[in-house]
């Protein structure tokens, strides 16, 4: 009998980044035992990646801001495929949680007058990101994880769920999974679980997301029968960096373009005005001096192009590195170096704005950022697929199953806005939190684990089998999957490309479940990557069946065989799910109605 320690909680939370902390703060309040299991250390979770701030219609900065513009705006980002309960609850109380964040603590930027300074960020009407220079999503996970802790919570650090185990009625009841430090085996009886794993960028080659991110909340989820949603919308985010070769990816955040960034090809034109789409047009600037006077808050100014959303950022971007006017690296120039012409102390001024991204280029590719132009380049950034969730409870189709964060879908439709993501895990989390608590208490004497010691057993076989034999390391396979994964279901997509990924899939898994690795169960990453293939074949599976189906253009989704939107047939959602014989089937699903209210906002704002 393999060994393992077993723990019971009311409700278990699955990641520990801005969702999951938050999740578990609401569950905590609301008395029940609360367990917290995060891959990595407490503190280091990807959300402090997150740079430019959190978008909440505080109205500090521009008082015209309300929560029905930003409502529109994520609406119009996500192009109407979003949830809009979703979209209205984000919008209505994100202001409330980045107060509340306030009142814990949280640092932030402050305007003269003492209140939260907002800056500008793409497809945002009005300067709507709260933050503290380019630091704040490290500022929000450091205030969450100083609140959360004193309210009893108890973390599991450096540890990885395997499966969601469920009862005999088919509600959630607890998951396997084990020490990343120690290798031993974790049971843990749960009456309720939240997901807050977020996302799946270590599917693909070039990406801003850290090791965590193997699609394992996707992929747990997709293996406990729920369904997921809008899996063929990753984001592109059209600034990471792309040199020198080894820091290829890391983001280069929205907020050096919300500070005055202009992007530039070889020829020092700036090729976002080459573009302008039509629905954003009376919005956008056309000419430089205006965009300007927009940044600098002139408030009859229109915005600059670079602030256009990021889907249209990112292929604009790959327009010029295809036509041949990209940077000597193959991206193109982000330059804030320009703007020391326009403000005194101009390059005191962009050190205290963006002080991470002036030291990331200074230290790791040598670039003083208030002297020469960056070269960026898209990087895979975030998911806006995932667990297709009840939007008042964040209940998955899952008894018993929550998820919130990246990993669920809904909230962002087929583009996210910068800076929505930290907003919706505070909302969202809160929400998961609460009403995860809720299922414990009313459905917990029912929910009871009986797992008998050959399915604990056969689980552990299973996580151990590749320490038995011969074969490639798993770290081949996971190169491979996200070169391939680069290469054929990337930025623009083409069928037949899309089909050769998933032939290539299938290939891929055959190899995962060959790979082999040395050494013992202490520290060992090739065993730690050798558990995450069988996430990462999941969610590029998903991704690859959606983005197929999908047979028009629309936010992140670019197919070259299918170049325009096509709202008759396509404003739905796709939704992925496990048929009883164990095969993935990917079928339509359309919006329900929106109410008449919420149409009529929309309809103003245009
Ligand atoms: O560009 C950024 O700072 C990223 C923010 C976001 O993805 O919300």
């Amino acid at each position: 009998m393999p060994e393992y320690q077993t723990h019971d909680y009311d409700v278990l939370v699955i990641g520990a980044g801005g969702a999951g902390l938050r999740a578990a703060i609401e569950a905590s309040a609301n008395g029940v035992r609360v367990g917290v299991i995060t891959k990595s250390l407490l503190g280091k979770a990807h959300t402090v990646m997150a740079e430019g701030g959190i978008a909440a219609a505080l109205s500090n900065t521009d008082e015209r801001d309300d929560w029905k513009v930003h409502f529109a705006d994520t609406m119009r980002g996500g192009q109407y495929v979003n949830n809009w309960r979703m979209a209205e609850l984000h919008a209505k109380e994100a202001p409330e949680r980045v107060r509340e964040l306030e009142a814990w603590g949280a640092l932030f930027d402050r305007t003269k007058d003492g209140r939260i300074l907002q800056r500008n960020f793409g497809g945002h009407r009005y300067p709507r990101l709260a933050h503290v220079g380019d630091r704040t999503g490290l500022e929000m996970i450091r205030t969450l994880q100083d609140h959360g802790i004193h309210l009893g919570m108890e973390v599991h650090m450096e540890a990885t769920v395997l499966k969601l185990l469920k009862d005999d009625q088919g509600r959630i009841a607890g998951a396997f999974g084990y020490e990343r430090e120690r290798g031993r085996f974790l049971l843990f009886h749960a009456k309720a679980v939240v997901l807050a794993t977020g996302g799946i960028g270590r599917a693909y080659k070039v990406t801003s997301n850290s090791w965590e991110y193997t699609g394992d909340g996707h992929s747990l989820a997709y293996d406990a029968g729920a369904s997921l949603m809008d899996m063929e919308f990753v984001q592109f985010h059209p600034t990471g960096m792309i040199w020198p070769p080894s820091v290829c990816g890391i983001l280069v955040t929205e907020g050096v373009r919300g500070e005055g960034g202009v992007l530039k090809n070889i020829e020092g034109r700036r090729f976002m005005f080459d573009d302008i789409p039509e629905n954003y047009r009376s919005q956008t600037a056309d000419n430089e001096e205006e965009g300007w006077r927009y940044t600098q808050g002139d408030r009859d100014a229109r915005r600059p192009p670079e602030l256009l959303t990021r889907d249209h950022v990112a292929r604009c971007i790959m327009r010029e590195i295809r036509e041949g006017r990209g940077s000597p690296h193959g991206g193109v120039y982000l330059d804030i170096a320009w703007i020391k012409n326009r403000i005194p102390k101009g390059a005191e001024h962009i050190k205290r704005k963006l002080p991470s991204m002036y030291h990331q280029f200074k230290q790791l590719a040598d670039i003083d950022i208030t002297e020469e132009p960056m070269e960026v380049g898209p990087t895979t950034h975030y998911m806006m697929g995932g667990v297709r969730v009840d939007a008042d409870t964040q209940m998955s189709d899952v008894p018993g199953l929550f998820a919130a964060g990246e990993c669920a879908a809904g909230l962002h439709g087929a583009n996210r806005l910068g800076g929505n993501s930290l907003s919706d895990l505070l909302v969202f989390g809160k929400r998961a939190g609460e009403h995860a608590a809720r299922f414990a208490n009313k459905n917990g004497s029912a929910t009871r684990l009986r797992l008998d010691s050959e399915q604990i057993k056969s689980l552990a076989h299973t996580a151990l089998a590749a320490f038995e034999r011969e074969g490639e390391s798993p770290y081949d396979v996971q190169f491979d999957l996200q070169d391939l994964m680069q290469k054929l279901v990337g930025i623009v997509r083409r069928e037949e490309e899309m089909r050769g990924a998933l032939d290539g899939i299938e290939q891929l898994k055959k190899r995962a479940e060959a790979v082999a690795v040395a050494g013992n169960r202490e520290y060992n990453g090739g065993w730690h990557t050798a558990l995450d293939l069988p996430h990462l074949l999941s969610v590029s599976e998903m991704i690859t069946r959606a983005a197929i189906e999908r047979k028009e253009s629309r936010g992140a989704h670019f197919r070259e065989d299918y170049p325009q939107k096509n709202d008759s047939e396509w404003r739905c959602n796709i939704v992925v799910r496990r048929s009883e014989s164990g095969q993935m089937t990917v079928r339509r699903q359309p919006i329900p109605e929106m109410p008449c209210e919420l149409k009529q906002i929309i309809s103003e704002m245009k």
